[in-house]
């Protein structure tokens, strides 16, 4: 496993953070974000003659207290809550969402108008919202470029012909992504299915979504986004906050039942990569992936979560009545604590020894192999300037056109010092392998590909089905995808967001047969 590398310069401080250490820790109950319900039915887009939930989810700025001993703080959120609320829905049971744009008509971020997108004759607040992990029709993926001002809205359809898993929303708008999202826009969309149903996993109050996310608060208890030491280029490679929330809080605590719980965990963080644990090393399952159930429960210590990237857990709590322990993580920097009660609790949920087969795509059905390059561009000073997929620009003409219902083979070759999490909209794919190689020999001399290492088979809990796949450094990662779905304009990117809003995203577009 990678350590995170830190930057050559860091950027300065602008402001003096607040140490998180300096709080009193598990003061606060971690909180649950409340499942949003409809208010009305209307007509399916799929099919007039049904009705479908129709959901308004408005975006606004509001305040709130992350630590009893903090002051509000200031975010957006959809509903004016961090997270916004929960959404659910049943596999093959469409939805409709209204994302209204409420929000005031100045940023309280920093934007960077040199990056694409974000120009100073751009409003400065804009926002989309994208549905990750969901598959949709083009015009309601949240295409970046389809953002808009405070006082509108855009109603999206979610057919929800795809498998359950916990999916999540988030803003999309070009070149202020990340600002929109450190701000607080972002939330779970949950799809059930009766295959899921059947394993009597715990549910209700014993299957608990963590949301996740790292930030910087000022002296002031206010949301710190770092800038540059480059004055009018205020973009900064990366953000790793030393504040991270639990479903909006920070150092919460957690009163649980000594039987299993089944936790829901997103990486909602703009870059940080975290490697939860146990403080007291007990062992926990992990039972899904970001596109839903693995084959079987897999046996962990330790979870590695890139942005994006979910996990579906199941941990055991039966043997620790009455004790108390913490979520780490990079097993020390604590998250949250659990409060197990003492006595017994009868616990009828089960952990099944197989979940739902995932079946291995065979390599032969691919009918193309793309080789993709992920690579940074500095600047003078040896600084990261923006990145690049396959060394093309945002506006540069579409390089990625699979057909519909086609398979292939993307080799996502990264040349940089970091690892990159990959996202494809629109479709679900499996990990083959990842492989050491001569990122330098490929880069400076003509794209000789040798390699360094035989090929690694994806960790057992990634072996299902994934939408975000870690790219780690000189490593070629393998990831085979059906495009199924729908026909049109998608993206892929980087759901670092700092390098997403600086040229790390491309369009692709899906070809019907003709
Ligand atoms: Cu999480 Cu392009 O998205
Ligand atoms: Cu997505
Ligand atoms: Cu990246």
């Amino acid at each position: 496993m990678l350590p995170q590398r830190s930057r050559r310069s860091a950027p300065p401080m602008a402001r003096p953070v607040l140490d998180p250490s300096s709080l009193a820790q598990f003061v606060d109950p971690l909180p649950i974000p409340g499942v949003l319900q409809s208010s009305q039915l209307r007509p399916s887009p799929g099919n007039s003659a049904v009705k479908i939930p129709y959901y308004r989810l408005a975006m606004r700025q509001f305040e709130s207290k992350v630590h009893r001993d903090m002051k509000p703080a200031r975010f957006w959120g959809f509903d004016s809550l961090l997270p916004g609320p929960t959404i659910e829905s049943r596999s093959g049971k469409g939805i409709l969402v209204e994302w209204a744009n409420e929000l005031p008509a100045s940023h309280f971020l920093p934007i960077d108008h040199n990056l694409h997108g974000a120009e100073s004759d751009k409003p400065e607040v804009r926002t989309v919202v994208h549905m990750h992990g969901a598959k949709t029709l083009p015009d309601s993926d949240g295409y970046p470029e389809d953002w808009y001002v405070p006082g509108k809205s855009a109603v999206y359809y979610y057919p929800n012909q795809q498998d359950a898993a916990l999916l999540w929303y988030h803003d999309h708008a070009l070149g202020i992504n990340r600002l929109n999202v450190f701000a607080g826009l972002f939330g779970l969309f949950v799809i059930r299915d009766a295959a899921e149903d059947a394993l009597n996993l715990p549910r209700g109050k014993y299957e608990v979504p963590l949301v996740l996310c790292d930030r910087f608060f000022d002296q002031e208890g206010q949301l710190y986004y770092p800038v540059s030491q480059y004055g009018n280029f205020p973009w900064v490679p990366e953000v790793f906050g030393n504040a991270i929330l639990v479903n909006g809080k920070l150092l919460p605590y957690l009163e649980v039942e000594p039987r299993k719980y089944r936790f829901r965990i997103l990486n909602a963080a703009n870059g940080r990569f975290f490697h939860l644990t146990f403080s007291n090393g007990r062992t926990f399952h992990q039972i899904g992936t970001d596109q839903g159930l693995l084959p079987a429960p897999v046996m962990l210590k330790q979870l590695t979560l890139a942005p994006a990237e979910r996990a579906d857990l199941i941990v055991d709590f039966r043997d620790h009545a009455g004790e108390q322990f913490v979520l780490t993580n990079d097993s020390f920097s604590p998250v949250m604590q659990f409060r197990v009660a003492r006595g017994k609790s009868a616990d009828t949920s089960s952990l099944p020894s197989s979940l739902r087969p995932v079946p291995k795509i065979p390599e032969s059905e691919a009918v193309k192999t793309r080789t993709l390059t992920l690579a940074e561009i500095d600047n003078l000073r040896g600084d990261p300037a923006y990145m690049l997929l396959s060394n093309a620009h945002w506006k540069d003409p579409i390089t990625e056109t699979p057909a519909l219902n086609s398979v292939e083979i993307w080799n996502l070759m990264n040349v940089t010092d970091d690892s990159h999490p990959i996202h494809l909209h629109l479709v679900r794919f499996q990990i083959l392998d990842r492989r050491r190689f001569d990122a330098f020999a490929y880069q400076n001399q003509g794209g000789t590909l040798t390699y360094r290492g035989a090929p690694v088979p994806p960790e057992p809990n990634e072996a299902g089905w994934k939408d975000t796949v870690r790219a780690d450094p000189s490593m070629v990662t393998r990831i085979i995808i059906p495009f199924q779905g729908y026909a049109g304009r998608y993206v892929w990117h980087c759901h670092i967001l700092e390098h997403e809003d600086n040229e790390m995203m491309r369009p692709y577009e899906v070809v019907a047969a003709r």
